[in-house]
């Protein structure tokens, strides 16, 4: 007896779509999806500087003139004619303000237009060069941001200023020494203070100073793992890996550091290929936590990339794999006209406010947010790399 799909599909109550053919790629269909978006914003902050990434590694890989034109456009919009970011002040320190130079850098390599590749750059060694006389941690840390968070290292900044700074470095200035080991420098300053020997995850953030009122006496850690910080640190890790001299001394600290998260993360990995809002163990399952998007997709693009590029043993394109699917299950929606939408992405998490369990679970989600869709794009074209697609 033959039963339709369409039988089928009612029969066992899955919608009727599951039947039609996926049009694109889901790196590009993502990303002409939030092109449609009035989300989308055309702004310099790293929530769109992530989100373009997302487009911009869809559009290299399915070599996408019309995405590619995109990117270049947008961000060509955020410079001022002679290459400086319109707004931005060299004395505003925020590491969330690096993210873009990422941006930049992509750009400055693969635009054909001279006058576009003398701004790209210009705009990208502002940023650099503000590192120079950015606010330090008395060990020689990067502050979140200044004056605001003073003494303070969270897990994002790492994400936001240190990939960029090691991408710089990487192609401009590869043979200083003092810049590669100060990035190195990053990575061990948290690992220090935030990891937890026993479970080998870091919590979110420290205060050097442990003056906030969440750093702990000792080692001025604040009290919880928060798995989109831990997201940000992943994938940090893995990129700063791809260009660090391997003859260096901080190399092997940095593989160390990303071999040994990765075991971690695959130990805490829930049974449906997620993981939790709050991370920390016994957290799993409490009133309030739940399986949040935005870290899934970070984890499930740092295991696949790290794999990829012979980081990771290939086992762990299993961890990513089991991720993907739920991603893709679960917080891909596909909206009626054919496009698709973003969930489960929780809005913010800070350490601004009191860093408390309570705290963490009663920040709301927010829909389209360019803070997982991004990193689903990554996991996207890791996956469509690996199988071919
Ligand atoms: C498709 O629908 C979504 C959700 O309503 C909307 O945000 C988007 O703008 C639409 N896109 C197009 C191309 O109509
Ligand atoms: C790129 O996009 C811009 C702005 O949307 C448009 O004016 C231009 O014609 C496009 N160029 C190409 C080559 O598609
Ligand atoms: C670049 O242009 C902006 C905006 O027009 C201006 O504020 C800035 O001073 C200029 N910078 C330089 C280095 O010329
Ligand atoms: C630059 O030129 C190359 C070779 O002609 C082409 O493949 C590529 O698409 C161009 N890049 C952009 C951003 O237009
Ligand atoms: C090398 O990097 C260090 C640390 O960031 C910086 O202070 C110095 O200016 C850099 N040297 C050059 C020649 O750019
Ligand atoms: C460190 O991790 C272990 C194992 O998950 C846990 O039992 C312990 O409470 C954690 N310590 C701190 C200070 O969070
Ligand atoms: C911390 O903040 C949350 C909400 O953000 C609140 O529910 C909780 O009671 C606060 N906890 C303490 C110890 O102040």
């Amino acid at each position: 007896m033959h039963l339709s799909v369409l039988t089928i599909a009612i029969l066992t109550h899955i919608p009727p779509l599951i039947a039609t053919p996926t049009p694109l790629p889901y790196s590009e269909w993502m990303a002409t999806s939030f092109l449609s978006k009035p989300q989308i914003k055309v702004d310099r902050h790293y929530v769109s500087a992530v989100l373009y990434e997302g487009l911009e590694k869809a559009a290299s890989l399915h070599s996408n003139p019309s995405l590619l034109n995109h990117t270049s456009t947008h961000l060509t919009s955020l410079l001022s004619s002679n290459g400086t970011l319109k707004g931005w002040s060299p004395t505003s320190y925020s590491l969330d303000d690096l993210r873009i130079g990422n941006n930049l850098l992509h750009h400055y390599l693969t635009t054909n237009s001279t006058l576009q590749k003398t701004n790209f750059k210009r705009a990208a060694t502002s940023l650099r060069h503000q590192l120079n006389s950015y606010p330090r941690t008395p060990s020689g840390g990067f502050w979140h941001r200044a004056p605001k968070y003073p003494n303070q290292m969270w897990l994002d900044g790492i994400y936001m200023a240190d990939v960029f700074y090691a991408t710089y470095t990487h192609l401009f200035d590869r043979a200083n020494g003092s810049a590669w080991e100060d990035i190195a420098l990053q990575f061990d300053l948290v690992e220090t203070h935030c990891r937890n020997a026993t479970s080998g995850l870091l919590v979110h953030g420290y205060d050097e100073s442990k003056s906030a009122p969440w750093a702990d006496g000792v080692s001025g850690a604040s009290p919880h793992v928060w798995d989109r910080a831990v997201g940000w640190y992943f994938m940090a890790l893995v990129e700063v890996l791809q260009v660090y001299p391997q003859e260096l001394s901080g190399y092997a600290r940095l593989r160390g550091y990303f071999g040994r998260l990765a075991e971690a993360l695959r130990r805490v990995q829930d049974g449906g290929g997620g993981w939790w809002l709050v991370m920390d163990e016994g957290d799993e399952g409490r009133e309030g936590n739940y399986i949040e998007s935005s870290a899934t997709a970070m984890f499930a693009y740092g295991y696949l990339k790290g794999a990829r590029t012979g980081l990771l043993e290939s086992g762990y394109r299993e961890t990513a794999k089991k991720a993907y699917g739920l991603l893709v299950d679960r917080f891909v929606k596909r909206e009626e006209n054919g496009t698709l939408s973003w969930e489960g992405t929780v809005l913010v998490g800070s350490l601004d406010k009191n860093a408390s369990y309570e705290y963490y679970i009663s920040v709301p989600l927010s829909e389209n947010d360019g803070k997982g869709a991004g990193p689903f794009m990554f996991a996207s074209v890791e996956m469509e790399m690996w199988q071919g697609s």
